[in-house]
């Protein structure tokens, strides 16, 4: 494929659009009784199987989009992210976010340098700080063990960490870990996060963690100066060198802010804010919480998959499999959504961190050589634990429109339950569900079916299931670190996949800047209007009638420059 042609003016993909016509005459009924795809249709890594059976596939089609995958260059793509080349090409970096969790042997280049030892080093300035401050040997202002942590992050400074702390949580080793501590994430804007943040914390045995690649995001530094107002009221100014430290790339902003750089844990340019969980953005709030071992073996899991998806052919490959299906789904099959279903409530934050990985990433419209692309990329992503979403979207996903779902189940449930003269465990109740929701969405119901089952008349096409609704299922053994590692890094690659085979840049996040360049603009009038009584001018009709109604509601904010901290 020659540079600046798109991948849909290739073979392969002419090849599968004419191959839809021909799946779609078979229905997934029908697909799921073919032994002999079924059986070809599973993959397994490391005690997780996938089962991609129930999509709207068949061997032929999986044989397309590995000519698909061939046409894009998707192998020497994967070969030029672990090489350290600048793949990021708007912004001129490289993506090396597999480094991160690299072991400490490792070689992986950027610009022609090891970055492994530099990953390392303050992975082990991690594990020192964390294992001084659950120790009691770094202690507060006031001579108090800092048992409370509140880590202020946004985006990707946030949504990976509050993932994988929701997921450790239950994990019984993890427990044991995190005995007498908290950690809590503040991250919007909202005052009342930070009320809900400090409600019931003692600045006193509080550590503040401010995590920011750039140490400029708007949200964060405010967040950030005021829980430094809230330690400095309590504690006086000079509390703040031994209660707030810092995670950035920009180490000279953490210094500027007030922070002693020797608290500050760098990361790198290489290191997209939405991949960066296994970073000190990551590393450093789950250790203070559940000690560096139990965050190692996430790091642990993470790279597993990492060196899975660099050497497993593609017909075996979690990731490579997961992606070039759901660019099938996407962009040959019509189906724009994604449902992301964990069947464990520790997955509660997966959906909406990989909102952040996926929609940032693959959100595009033009190619990465700067061409508009005719065809749509992304997938709308959302999702919530089953069985809570079973009671809440399913109905649409039965019955309405077609969104090809991510079931993700594991053996081995964190907190077992049984009870007495109950037909089965409680995990296995939840199970039941994970099992049933696959079939009921491929297969559906027919007419037929609910005339043998006497169904009055006028309620049939109420009753019916169109069924032929594409789903996988990934099982997972256990969810401890190191599983929850690998289920991060699986979808990690997959987006990366889909970004490749549609020929984007999966990488940069221009598209969330001109939203925050017109709050500057606000920010300045809301100023001029409140503090000089300024008119509301040079916005549109709208913006003016609601920005004025907004001053006119509020006119009691105190007109005075003062510091007034939540009540609560
Ligand atoms: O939402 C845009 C974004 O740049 C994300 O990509 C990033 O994760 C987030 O803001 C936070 O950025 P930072 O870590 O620099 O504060």
């Amino acid at each position: 494929m020659a540079s600046n042609s798109l991948i849909c003016e290739t073979g392969p993909w002419k090849d599968l659009t004419a191959h839809v016509e021909n799946i779609k005459k078979t229905h997934l009924r029908e697909l799921l009784s073919d032994t002999e795809r079924c059986t070809s249709m599973m993959a397994e890594f490391d005690g997780i199987l996938l089962d991609y059976s129930r999509q709207c596939a068949n061997l032929d089609t999986l044989d397309k989009l590995h000519n698909l995958a061939e046409a894009a260059h998707l192998k020497e793509k994967i070969n030029r992210m672990f090489n350290g080349e600048r793949i990021n090409s708007s912004e001129n970096r490289s993506v090396l976010h597999i480094a991160l969790r690299a072991s400490r042997d490792s070689v992986i280049n950027n610009d022609g340098k090891n970055v492994v030892p530099d990953v390392w080093q303050v992975l082990d300035k991690i594990r020192d700080f964390s294992e001084r401050i659950r120790s009691g040997a770094w202690i507060g202002a006031t001579g108090k063990v800092l048992k409370d942590v509140i880590a202020i992050g946004i985006g990707g400074s946030f949504l990976g960490p509050l993932f994988v702390h929701t997921a450790l949580q239950t994990d019984p080793e993890a427990i044991e870990f995190a005995q007498g501590r908290q950690l809590r994430f503040l991250a919007n804007v909202d005052p009342i996060d930070v009320a809900r943040n400090i409600a019931g914390l003692n600045p006193e045995t509080t550590l503040v963690v401010v995590v920011s690649k750039t140490f400029t995001t708007a949200e964060t530094m405010l967040n950030a100066r005021t829980l430094r107002e809230w330690i400095s009221a309590a504690l006086g100014p000079q509390a703040v060198a031994k209660h707030m430290v810092a995670v950035s790339t920009n180490l000279m902003l953490v210094e500027k802010f007030g922070i002693d750089p020797n608290n500050a844990f760098a990361f790198w340019d290489w290191v997209g804010g939405r991949y960066s969980v296994c970073s000190a953005v990551g590393v450093l709030p789950l250790s203070l919480q559940y000690g560096f071992p139990v965050v190692e073996k996430f790091l642990k899991g993470a790279s597993s998959i990492d060196q899975h998806f660099y050497s497993a052919p593609f017909a075996k490959n979690l990731p490579v499999l997961l992606g070039l299906l759901s660019v099938w789904n996407v962009s040959f099959l019509g189906f724009p959504a994604r449902a992301i279903l964990p069947y464990s409530q520790a997955l509660e934050k997966f959906a909406p961190h990989i909102q952040q990985v996926s929609m940032e990433s693959n959100g595009k419209g033009v190619s990465i050589d700067g061409v508009p692309l005719p065809y749509g990329t992304g997938e709308i992503d959302f999702g919530e634990p089953g069985t809570n979403g079973q009671h809440s979207f399913y109905q649409l996903i039965h019955q309405g429109r077609v969104i090809p779902c991510d079931f993700i189940g594991v053996v081995k449930s964190q907190q077992p339950v049984y009870l007495k003269g109950e037909m089965v465990n409680n995990h296995d109740e939840l199970m039941s569900n994970f099992f049933a929701q696959p079939d009921a969405l491929a297969y559906g119901k027919t007419a037929e079916q609910l005339l043998k089952e006497n169904v009055p008349r006028p309620l049939i096409p109420h009753k019916t299931f169109s069924g032929n609704r594409p789903s996988f299922s990934l099982l997972l053994p256990l969810l401890n670190a190191y599983n929850i590692g690998q289920l991060l890094a699986i979808y990690e690659h997959r987006i990366a996949v889909e970004g490749f085979v549609w020929g984007i840049n999966s990488f940069d996040q221009w598209g969330v800047e001109l939203g925050k360049s017109l709050a500057t603009q606000v920010r300045k009038h809301l100023h001029a209007s409140r503090k000089k009584g300024e008119p509301v001018e040079g916005f549109n009709f709208s913006t003016t009638t609601m920005l004025t109604r907004y001053l006119q509601g509020s006119a009691d904010v105190p007109k005075e420059d003062c510091t007034i901290l939540p009540k609560m």
